[in-house]
C-alpha cells in the first residue's frame, strides 16, 4: 500500500471516528485545510520534474476526491443519524384520533333573550337594540326622573366621564327604559304626516348597569324592556300580554298573574309584576318578574306625541331572574363568571 492509499484510509478513519457535525468538520480541515496533508502534499512537488509533477499530481488528486467522496458520506450518515434520533424522540403517532373542537354553545342567558325574543315577535312586536353608554337625559329626564330627584337612586348606575356631542353627560344605562325614548322618537318621526300614527310596539333586550352585586344582583345584568303605545291600549293588553307570554316562556297553563301597586317616575300608576306557579317545585311562592305601569304623559310629550291622545303601556323583565326560574340556578353569579363546568350544563 503506497503512502497515499495510508492516508486515505486514516482520513476515513478520522472521519468515523467524529461523533458530530463540528467534529467531523475539524477532521475535515486536517485532511483538506489549508495546512491539512493534502494540501502538504501539493507542496511537497515543487521538488519534482514536469514529468513526474504530472503523474504525482493526478495520484493527489485522485486521493483528494476520495477523501472529499469519504466526508460526503460520512456527513449524510451523521444527517441520518440525527434524523433517526429526532424522529424517535418525537414520536408521532399517526394513527391517534385528533383532539376534538369543541362543539360551543349559547350561555343561559342568550338562550333566553332568544325566546323573549321569538314569543314577543310573534305577538308584533319589534325588537330593537341601543347603546349601553347612554346619555344621562334619555336614562333619567327623559322618563320625567328630574336631576337630583331621590328617585334617582332606584336606579343607581356607573357614571363616564365624558358628555356626548350635546353636551350631556353620559352614563352605563341602569335600566333599558332609554330605548323607549329613543325608539318612540324615532317612530314618531318616520311617522310625522300619519293621522293615527301607527302603533308602537317594541321590546328592547339588553345589557344594563348598576351599582349592585350579591347572590341575585350583579353589577351588570341584562334587561328587556317593553312598550306598546296606541290610541287604546291599557292596563288590560298589559296584563293579556303578560299571561301569554309568561305561560309560553314556561311552557305552562298553571301560572297565574298579580300586579302589586309600586311606583316608578316614569309610569302612572305603576305596577310589579308577580307570577306563581299553580304546580312543581316553586308551587305557591310569589316571585317579582318586572317592573310595569301606564307611561306618564310627560314620558310621551317627551315621545314627541300627544299624551291626550296617545296612551299605552311600558315594561321591563330581568331576563336573568327568568334563566335562573326556568334552569332552578339559584345564584345569578354563576353565570358571568364564565366556568365552563357551569355553562356546559345548559349545552
Ligand atoms: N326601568 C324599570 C327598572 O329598571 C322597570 C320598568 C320599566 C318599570 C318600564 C316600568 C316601566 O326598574
Amino acid at each position: 500500500m503506497n503512502d497515499l492509499d495510508t492516508l486515505v484510509q486514516a482520513a476515513e478513519a478520522d472521519f468515523a471516528a467524529a461523533g458530530t457535525p463540528a467534529q467531523l468538520e475539524d477532521a475535515k480541515a486536517r485532511f483538506l485545510g489549508k495546512t491539512g496533508r493534502v494540501t502538504e502534499l501539493l507542496k511537497g512537488m515543487s521538488a519534482l520534474s514536469p514529468e513526474e509533477k504530472k503523474t504525482r499530481g493526478a495520484a493527489i488528486n485522485e486521493t483528494k476526491q476520495r477523501i472529499e467522496a469519504a466526508l460526503t458520506a460520512r456527513r449524510q450518515a451523521l444527517a441520518d443519524a440525527e434524523m433517526q434520533a429526532q424522529l424517535k424522540a418525537e414520536s408521532l403517532d399517526v394513527s391517534l384520533p385528533g383532539r376534538q373542537r369543541g362543539g360551543g354553545g349559547l350561555h343561559p342567558v342568550s338562550r333566553t333573550m332568544e325566546r323573549i325574543e321569538q314569543i314577543f315577535a310573534s305577538m308584533g312586536f319589534d325588537v330593537a337594540d341601543g347603546p349601553e353608554i347612554e346619555t344621562d337625559w334619555h336614562s333619567f329626564t327623559a322618563l320625567n326622573n328630574p336631576e337630583n330627584h331621590p328617585a334617582r337612586s332606584m336606579q343607581d348606575t356607573f357614571y363616564v366621564d365624558m358628555n356626548d356631542e350635546a353636551g350631556r353627560p353620559l352614563c352605563l344605562r341602569p335600566h333599558t327604559s332609554p330605548m323607549q325614548v329613543r325608539y318612540s322618537r324615532q317612530h314618531a318621526a318616520r311617522h310625522a304626516g300619519a293621522d293615527p300614527m301607527p302603533e308602537i310596539r317594541v321590546i328592547a333586550p339588553g345589557r344594563t348597569y348598576r351599582v349592585d352585586s350579591d347572590a341575585t344582583h350583579s353589577p351588570m345584568f341584562h334587561q328587556c324592556e317593553g312598550l306598546w303605545i296606541g290610541e287604546n291600549v291599557s292596563f288590560k293588553d298589559l296584563k293579556s300580554v303578560f299571561t301569554d307570554f309568561f305561560r309560553t316562556f314556561f311552557e305552562t297553563d298553571d301560572l297565574e298573574l298579580r300586579f302589586r301597586p309600586s311606583f316608578f317616575p316614569f309610569t302612572e300608576p305603576s305596577a310589579e309584576v308577580d307570577i306563581a306557579f299553580s304546580s312543581g317545585p316553586l308551587k305557591g311562592r310569589w316571585l317579582e318578574v318586572a317592573g310595569s305601569g301606564q307611561v306618564h304623559p310627560n314620558v310621551v310629550r317627551n315621545f314627541g306625541l300627544d299624551p291626550e291622545r296617545y296612551i299605552g303601556f311600558a315594561f321591563g323583565m330581568g331576563p336573568d331572574r327568568l334563566t335562573m326560574l326556568r334552569y332552578g340556578v339559584n345564584d345569578l353569579r354563576l353565570f358571568f363568571e364564565g366556568d365552563l363546568r357551569f355553562l356546559a350544563q345548559f349545552q
